[in-house]
C-alpha cells in the first residue's frame, strides 16, 4: 500500500482518515467506544506507526492484534492489543485529564492513547517485563512525539512504586491474581482495570479501591496473553482423550483437582442428554451464563477439544474459549446448545453427561441454566477482591475463590 503519513502530520493521509472513520463507526456499533474522549484519542494517535510492519488497513482493523514477540515454541507472548479491546478498557477506566496512570504490559500504542486522555497535565508510566518490548515501545513513542510517556522494564507484580500513587492502573496482560502492590499503589477511590481469570474465565474487570479491598464497577469478556514473572499462573490442561489429532481436555484453574482416570473412562461411556427449555437468540451473547455456572456449580471446569474430536463425535463443541463443565467425581456434564429451528435464529441450552452419574450431573447443570434464566438473565455479577486471610464473615455472600494474595468473591444480586 502506498501511504506516507508522517509523525508530524499523521492525519494528513486521506486513506488513513477514511480507515479511522470506518474504525470509529465499527467500534461504536460493537459497543466498545462510548465517549468522545476515547474517540478523539483514537483519531489523534497514528496506530499504523506503532505497527509499522503491517499494512495500513490491518493497522486500523478493530480486531487485529499484531504480534510483537513469540516464545521459543512459537506462542505469542507480546502483541499490540486489538483496538476494540483497548477502546473498551479505556472506557472502563474512565481516564480523565490530569490523571496519573500506570499501564502494565507495554506496546506503545495504548500508552499513547492514555497520554492523549490525560493531556499535558497528566502522567503516564508503562512497564513491561520484556526489555525488547520496552526498547521498541520507547523508540515508537519517541518517533511519534509521545516522549512524555515513561516506559520502564519491570515485573508488573511489583507495580512501579517510584511513580505511585496512581489514579488509574490498566493491566494489559492476563492476570490470575491481584498482587498487593496494585491495590497499595492505587489512590483511594482510584480505578484498576484488569483482565482477571477466575475459574478459567477471563473478564476485564474495572475495580474501584475502597480501603484495602477492590469492588467491581463493570466487566467485559476479553482474552489476553498470560502473565510472566512472579505472578505467572497458567491454567492446567488434563487430557481425557488423545488419539490421531482428536484431543479432548479439561482446563482446570485455581488449583482444582479432579479424578482424571475416572473422567477418561467416563468419556468412553455412552452419554445422556438433558434439555432445559431455555432459549437464546442467535446473536445474543451468553458469556454471563458461563460466569453464573462458574460461580454456582460446585466443581466447574472448561472442556476443550480439537475440531477432529468433534468430527469423530467424541464431543459436540470445539469452541476455543472452552465449554462450561460440571465435574462430579468420575462423572461430568457439559453445556450444549442446539438450534430450535432450521433457520438457526434461536438455540436451546442443554447438557450432555458422561459417567456413572451422567444423568444426575446433566440434570444438575440444566437446573442451574434454568435458575439463571428465571432470575438472573439480566443481572451483572459483582466481583470483590479482599486480602488473603480475610475471615469468611467479613466477605460478601457468594462464591469465594482463593488466590495467592487475595480472596476473590463473585456475587449475584
Ligand atoms: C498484550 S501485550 C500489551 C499490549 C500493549 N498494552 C498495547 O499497547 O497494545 C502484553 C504484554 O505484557 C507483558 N508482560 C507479561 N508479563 C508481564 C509482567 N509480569 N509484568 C509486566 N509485563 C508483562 C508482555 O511482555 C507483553 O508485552
Amino acid at each position: 500500500m502506498n501511504v506516507a503519513p508522517t509523525p508530524e502530520n499523521p492525519q494528513a493521509d486521506p486513506q488513513r482518515e477514511e480507515l479511522v472513520d470506518k474504525l470509529i463507526a465499527q467500534l461504536t456499533e460493537l459497543g466498545a467506544l462510548r465517549s468522545g474522549e476515547v474517540e478523539a484519542a483514537i483519531r489523534a494517535v497514528p496506530r499504523h506507526l506503532f505497527v509499522p510492519d503491517v499494512p495500513l488497513a490491518q493497522a486500523y482493523a478493530a480486531e487485529d492484534a499484531p504480534v510483537v514477540k513469540r516464545d521459543e515454541h512459537g506462542v505469542v507472548i507480546s502483541s499490540v492489543s486489538a483496538v476494540r479491546v483497548q477502546a473498551m478498557m479505556l472506557e472502563q477506566a474512565e481516564v480523565r485529564p490530569g490523571m496519573r496512570v500506570l499501564e502494565i504490559g507495554s506496546g506503545g500504542y495504548n500508552a499513547a492513547l492514555i497520554a492523549e486522555l490525560v493531556g499535558e497535565g497528566g502522567q503516564v508510566t508503562t512497564i513491561d517485563i520484556d526489555r525488547d518490548v520496552i526498547d521498541r515501545a520507547r523508540r515508537l513513542l519517541s518517533e511519534t512525539g509521545y516522549e512524555r510517556v515513561t516506559a520502564l522494564v519491570a515485573d508488573g507484580e511489583e507495580g512501579e512504586p517510584g511513580r505511585a500513587p496512581y489514579d488509574r492502573i490498566i493491566v494489559t496482560v492476563g492476570a490470575w491474581d491481584i498482587p498487593p502492590a496494585w491495590t497499595n499503589q492505587l489512590a483511594e477511590g482510584g480505578r484498576i482495570v484488569v483482565p482477571l481469570r477466575v475459574r478459567g474465565l477471563t473478564r476485564s474487570v474495572a475495580f474501584e479501591r475502597r480501603g484495602g479491598r477492590l469492588v467491581s464497577r463493570e466487566y467485559e469478556l476479553c482474552g489476553f496473553v498470560p502473565m510472566q514473572g512472579a505472578g505467572e499462573n497458567r491454567v492446567r490442561l488434563v487430557l481425557l482423550h488423545d488419539e490421531d489429532g482428536a484431543q479432548v481436555g479439561l482446563r482446570l484453574d485455581d488449583g482444582q483437582q479432579v479424578d482424571v482416570g475416572g473422567l477418561r473412562e467416563a468419556l468412553r461411556q455412552p452419554h445422556v442428554e438433558v434439555w432445559s427449555g431455555v432459549t437464546i437468540g442467535g446473536m445474543e451473547p451468553f458469556d454471563n451464563l458461563d460466569l453464573w455456572l462458574a460461580t454456582t456449580l460446585p466443581d466447574y471446569a472448561l472442556l476443550t477439544a480439537t475440531p477432529a474430536a468433534r468430527e469423530r463425535g467424541l464431543v459436540t463443541s470445539a469452541s476455543p474459549l472452552g465449554t462450561s463443565v460440571l465435574v462430579d467425581g468420575d462423572s461430568f456434564a457439559y453445556r450444549r446448545i442446539r438450534p430450535t429451528s432450521p433457520e438457526r435464529t434461536a438455540f436451546e441450552f442443554g447438557a450432555r453427561g458422561h459417567g456413572p452419574e451422567a444423568k444426575a450431573v446433566a440434570e444438575r447443570l440444566v437446573e442451574e441454566i434454568r435458575a439463571w434464566d428465571r432470575a438472573h438473565r439480566a443481572d451483572r455479577a459483582r466481583y470483590e477482591v479482599h486480602p488473603a486471610g480475610t475471615p469468611e464473615d467479613r466477605l460478601p455472600a457468594g462464591r469465594v475463590i482463593d488466590k495467592r494474595h487475595t480472596r476473590v468473591t463473585i456475587s449475584w444480586p
